[in-house]
């Protein structure tokens, strides 16, 4: 199966922010250990991550067109107070989860809106960087 994994933006900071909410595993080190995972389970697996809302929106669009068949995003703080990444999503209609490191429910109330959410046929919050592999094993369940 052909999967894309998108971060969006401060997920490149992974490891240096806030700890207390995201961890100490850095972010090419979670990277890492998807590429391994696709290659574990005989898969191809793309990662892609911007810290700009158009350049998440034209991979999105990209996907679609590179045959893309499941989506993982974790849209940051774009998850907030993007209609265009929600709109980008339900255009392309490729199966997405939406992952979250924190759970952002029990954070601020800013946190627990979510645009994507009801474009998305799972949410997984708060189940720290092993929720990317939670995501990746659901796409390529349903795929079965
Ligand atoms: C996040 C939660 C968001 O609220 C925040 O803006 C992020 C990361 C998470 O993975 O927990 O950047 O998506």
């Amino acid at each position: 199966m052909k999967l894309l994994i998108i971060n969006g933006p401060n997920l490149n900071m992974l490891g240096i922010r806030e700890p207390s909410h995201y961890g100490t595993e850095t972010f090419e080190s979670l990277c890492n250990r998807i590429s391994d995972y696709a290659v574990q389970t005989g898969n191809e697996i793309l990662q892609y991550q911007s810290n700009h809302e158009g350049d998440l929106v034209d991979k999105i669009q990209q996907a679609y067109f590179t045959g893309v068949e499941g989506i993982v995003i974790n849209p940051g703080a774009y998850t907030h107070t993007s209609i265009a990444l929600r709109d980008a999503l339900s255009s392309v209609k490729i199966p997405t989860v939406e992952v979250h490191i924190s759970d952002v429910n029990s954070r601020e109330d800013f946190r627990k809106i979510s645009y994507v959410r009801d474009v998305c046929i799972k949410t997984i919050s708060g189940h720290g960087t092993a929720g990317y592999f939670e995501a990746i094993d659901l796409l390529l369940e349903g795929n079965k």
